[in-house]
């Protein structure tokens, strides 16, 4: 996901310059045209912003370990002459950046320099150091700060290898290495094959001791924080769903297992490091949850929410026995999946800043996705 995606959603330069003018103690300008005036102030550094490649950076920056990260990042999956265009789009926008560039960043301060590139990501800011091969990660302005404490504590006090040191941390930041790799999202899928034993055990590996809950009992509890979370009627069909899969459960007479989940087991927080290493990213919504949620995320693609209910269907209808499930039916797994999957974003709604609206909660909100459940129910 670019930056480009959270305009929908919030203010992205506004938060950028809140977040670095309170972090660096610095003065901080965005301006969408430059002129001779502001190219000529010799005291600013000028950053470009790139949306398309999620990237702010100074003239400063190693063109040739920039366009080493960004291919990397941005490129692999596509089809080859898509691939092409990405590395050309990349080059040139490295190159000829003011031709590229929806904003320039202006900062006063000489010092910042060495700070030349920006990754905007999700709830926090990425610094990159390429020349002490280190990322800082700051909390986004306005964000709560719940989901950044919690993976700041989960990875501390983590024993996994598999798990990302953090090098050092306060209160709004942390240091980690950076990493060289991929992210298994830019992996063509035969590319993948390697891999995907280190990832089903890793998927094991989280869950630690389980739980055993009476699925009733469990669905109530969950159905009880949505209806006492969302009892603003705007999201009159998400309460629609809660309601319904609560009513579903209700004749269902059997225990699940509640495990450690990772929360966001997707592949782009699924890491493949040069040499081979898989290392699991984004451990804030490390929590309680059934044991197929992470499953179920990392294979059907669920976190995807432009294609909810494509993805729920090709769920329904997979017919292998590759993928580990527990013994209950394809149905209830997807209606206990859509239950704790609502309560996660919730939690994400909560970590937004006033007036923003998570994308994945807005998505469920819809009445296409309450019929499709009703339909698979009926
Ligand atoms: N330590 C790191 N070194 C190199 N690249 C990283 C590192 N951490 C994250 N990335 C890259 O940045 C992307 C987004 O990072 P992530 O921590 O998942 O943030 P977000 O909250 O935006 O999803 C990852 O998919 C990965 O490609
Ligand atoms: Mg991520």
């Amino acid at each position: 996901m670019g930056f480009n995606d959270f305009f929908k959603r919030e203010d992205v330069y506004k938060i950028i310059k809140q977040t670095l003018e309170t972090e660096y103690s610095l003065k901080v300008e965005f301006l969408n045209r430059l002129d001779k005036a502001t190219k000529e102030s010799k005291n600013k550094c000028i950053f470009y912003c790139i949306p398309r490649l999620n990237i702010i950076f100074s003239k400063y920056v190693n063109k040739r370990l920039l366009i080493g990260f960004l291919i990397r990042t941005l490129s692999g999956n596509q089809s080859i002459i898509k691939q092409l265009m990405i590395k050309l789009y990349i080059v040139f926008g490295v190159f000829v950046p003011r031709l590229f560039s929806s904003n320039f960043m202006l900062v006063c301060n000489e010092d910042f320099i060495n700070t030349n590139i920006i990754y905007p990501g999700n709830k926090k800011i990425k610094i990159l150091d390429f020349k002490n091969s280190t990322v800082t990660n700051i909390k986004k302005t306005g964000f709560k700060g719940n989901w950044f404490h919690k993976e700041i504590e989960f990875r501390v006090n983590s024993k996994y290898d598999f798990v990302l040191p953090i090098l050092e941390h306060n209160d709004s930041r942390y240091k980690e290495a950076l990493l060289t790799g991929i992210p298994m999202s830019r992996l063509q899928n035969k590319k993948r094959k390697p891999f995907l034993n280190k990832t089903n055990l890793i998927l094991d590996n989280i869950k630690g001791k389980p739980e055993n809950i009476e699925i009733k009992k469990y669905v109530e509890s969950l159905h009880e924080i949505v209806s006492q979370k969302l009892s603003d009627r705007s999201f009159k069909q998400i309460l629609n769903i809660s309601d319904m899969i609560n009513r579903y459960f209700l004749e269902m007479d059997y225990i699940i297992n509640v495990v450690d989940s990772h929360g966001d087991f997707q592949k782009g927080n699924i890491f493949i490091t040069e040499h081979g290493e898989v290392k699991i990213l984004d451990w804030e919504t490390f929590d309680r949850r059934s044991e197929n949620y992470d499953t179920m995320i990392y294979n059907f693609n669920l976190r995807n929410s432009h294609l909810l209910v494509t993805n729920m269907q090709v769920f329904l209808n997979d017919r292998s026995t590759k993928i580990e499930f527990s013994n209950m039916s394809r149905i209830d797994i997807l209606l206990l999946f859509v239950l704790e999957d609502i309560c996660w974003l919730i939690e994400e709604n909560i970590e937004l800043p006033e007036n923003s609206i998570s994308i994945g909660l807005e998505n469920y909100n819809k009445v296409t996705v309450y019929n499709y459940l009703q339909s698979i129910i009926n």
